[in-house]
């Protein structure tokens, strides 16, 4: 199976999709691409390390959002993935991409959804007070960060914890769910049915 990961930034759940293809986690599957919005992006870099096709689609090449999902589209499917893994990719996508993608495109987003969507979320959580905070894997539909959850994974909130504590111990748990939720949709115990996900039969 192929995977195509799109990126912003660092890219550790990259990484950590990279290494679930080869030590098991993920069967029969490699990452066939990378793309970024952001030249400078690191994870560029890990891709690079790992023999990967990687490549940047820059939105200030495209007139306007229609055009640049629209060559972003076309860029992916030349892989003929299985998969899209939204890995830290911070553009809003349009109805159009996502429907292309419907049932086939995932995303990871750091708060127990449907609490803290959008940005800053450890900020967000710390500031209210929560003692837990977390991540949750999602089928990406046309609304932000709206789409079926699929697994999430919760993290203690201690007084004393800065929010770069906290972003690191919601890393360590997305590096674990979103190889285990990919290896889940490549296998095909998980899918989307009337807007739920569905694993092994029974809805989420
Ligand atoms: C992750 O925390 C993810 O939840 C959010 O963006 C971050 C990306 O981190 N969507 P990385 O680039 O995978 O290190």
């Amino acid at each position: 199976h192929n995977i195509v990961v799109l990126i912003s930034g660092n890219g550790s759940n990259l990484q950590a999709i990279i290494d679930g293809c080869s030590n098991g986690i993920i069967n029969n599957s490699q990452v066939a691409a990378v793309i970024s919005n952001k030249a400078d992006a690191y994870g560029l870099k890990r891709a690079q390390r790992a023999n990967i096709d990687n490549l940047c689609v820059t939105a200030t090449d495209y007139a306007n959002r229609q055009d640049y999902d629209q060559a972003l589209m076309e860029k992916i499917d030349a892989y003929q993935p299985d998969v899209i893994i939204l890995a830290g990719f911070m553009r809003i996508l349009s109805a159009n991409f996502v429907n292309h993608y419907q049932g086939r495109m995932l995303n990871i987003h750091p708060s127990l959804l449907p609490k803290y969507s959008g940005l800053n979320t450890h900020q967000r959580a710390i500031d209210a007070g929560d003692k837990e905070h977390g991540t949750s894997v999602h089928f990406v539909t046309e609304q932000l960060d709206g789409g079926p959850v699929i697994l999430q994974a919760k993290v203690p909130i201690f007084t004393e914890d800065s929010v770069d504590d906290v972003i690191e111990r919601v890393q360590q748990q997305e590096h674990k769910i979103y190889p285990l939720v990919t290896q889940w949709l490549l296998s095909q115990r998980l899918s989307m049915q009337n807007g739920y996900a569905v694993l092994d039969g029974n809805r989420l």
